[in-house]
């Protein structure tokens, strides 16, 4: 049942979410006729990963999530990694990081739900300071991110004067406002080329930047920081993988290292991996990356055979059905961005998503 406010009471200055739009109590969760025959659609989705036995314990919260999701005018973003019933029942836009970070700009929603990661929630609200940005669960962190400090970037800058320094969006907004540009896996090299000059600092992710250094003339200097989830690749398991069938296609993400990298028949961003696989349809692939991805689009390419070695992000998967449904009855947690630090962190990623393509 509702509680209060049915619209959205004008805020004022440190208004919590919660008490600008009014809380929803949780709605009763059961499986019935209703249910079923609501969220019968989306089990066509993800019934190659959950059993028909276990629908009825995910289709209340896909039902709940929905129709609260209308009734909020929400909307939800969701990163590759997230879990199939997140991906392919709740999610309005679903995407990498770039796709995220300008769908973001564009959405038309008063309230923005990020399944994904912390900095990914920063980056929509950067992009969207007049929107309410929730994240399921405020823990939900990145090792990248968690490498580097905005203190750390005034030294590097210290250290090499006129560098111009590109960062990762894997980075807190506190990190990019000491930053000229920002930059994703996708368009990292284009990124890097656009300043017309020799020398450019990439970070903080140590193999991404290696990784562009083996496709530019740029010379790339970097930082120590590496995903936890990409880094325990290693090119001996990918060799082992080939040696017992050689036709395997193996492609990787480029915060993989570089050795495994180079295996690699092909090396992008998540939604890179993903055309990859709709357009070439190779009849057995091996996606060196989180392992949902290879979930969430299995059912688009039945005919694709995918190994995927089980490294999940623990981040990612804080993120959950029970999780989204509480934010958006509660409206929890509600990321902001130190308004000392949101111009300059703005500014970054702007840069990055007007480059030209
Ligand atoms: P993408 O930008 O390729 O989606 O990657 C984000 C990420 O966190 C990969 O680990
Ligand atoms: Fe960060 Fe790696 Fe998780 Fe991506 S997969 S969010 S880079 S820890």
């Amino acid at each position: 049942m509702r509680a209060e406010a049915e619209t959205r009471k004008p805020a004022r200055p440190g208004q919590s979410a919660a008490e600008r739009f009014g809380v929803i109590a949780r709605p009763p969760l059961e499986w019935n006729a209703e249910v079923e025959r609501e969220t019968a659609h989306l089990y066509e989705r993800v019934r190659h990963h959950i059993p028909e036995f276990e629908w009825p314990v995910y289709a209340p919260y896909v039902a709940a999530i929905n129709r609260l999701k209308a009734e909020r005018g929400a909307v939800i973003l969701a990163h590759n990694y997230q879990t199939p019933e997140i991906f392919h029942c709740v999610a309005d836009i679903v995407g990498d990081s770039l796709q995220l970070a300008k769908e973001a700009g564009k959405v038309d929603a008063d309230i923005i739900v990020q399944c994904g990661v912390h900095f990914m929630a920063e980056t929509s609200k950067l992009l969207n300071p007049e929107k309410t940005v929730l994240i399921p669960d405020m823990k939900a962190g990145c090792s990248l991110s968690e490498s580097i400090t905005g203190a750390d970037v005034r030294l590097l800058r210290e250290r090499y004067p006129g560098v111009p320094v590109v960062t990762y969006v894997n980075t807190s907004a506190e990190v990019k406002a000491e930053t000229d540009i920002c930059c994703t896996s996708s368009n990292a090299v284009q990124v890097v080329e656009s300043f017309g000059v020799d020398t450019v600092l990439c970070i903080p992710d140590e193999y991404l930047a290696q990784n562009v250094a083996a496709q530019t003339d740029v010379k790339i200097l970097t930082w120590k920081g590496h995903c936890e989830v990409h880094e325990r690749f290693t090119a001996e398991e990918l060799q082992a993988y080939k040696d017992a069938d050689p036709e395997i296609e193996i492609i990787a993400h480029p915060e993989c290292p570089v050795e495994v990298v180079e295996m690699a028949d092909y090396a992008g961003s998540t939604a890179g991996m993903i055309n990859y696989v709709r357009d070439q349809r190779p009849p057995k692939v091996l996606l060196v990356t989180e392992c949902s991805m290879a979930s969430n689009i299995q059912s688009e390419v039945p005919e694709v055979e995918f190994v995927k070695p089980c490294n999940l992000c623990p981040h990612m998967k804080r993120i959950t059905l029970p999780k989204i449904l509480d934010s958006l009855c509660e409206m929890k947690e509600e990321v902001t961005v130190d308004p000392s630090i949101a111009a300059r962190a703005r500014r970054a990623v702007e840069r990055m998503v007007n480059l030209k393509q």
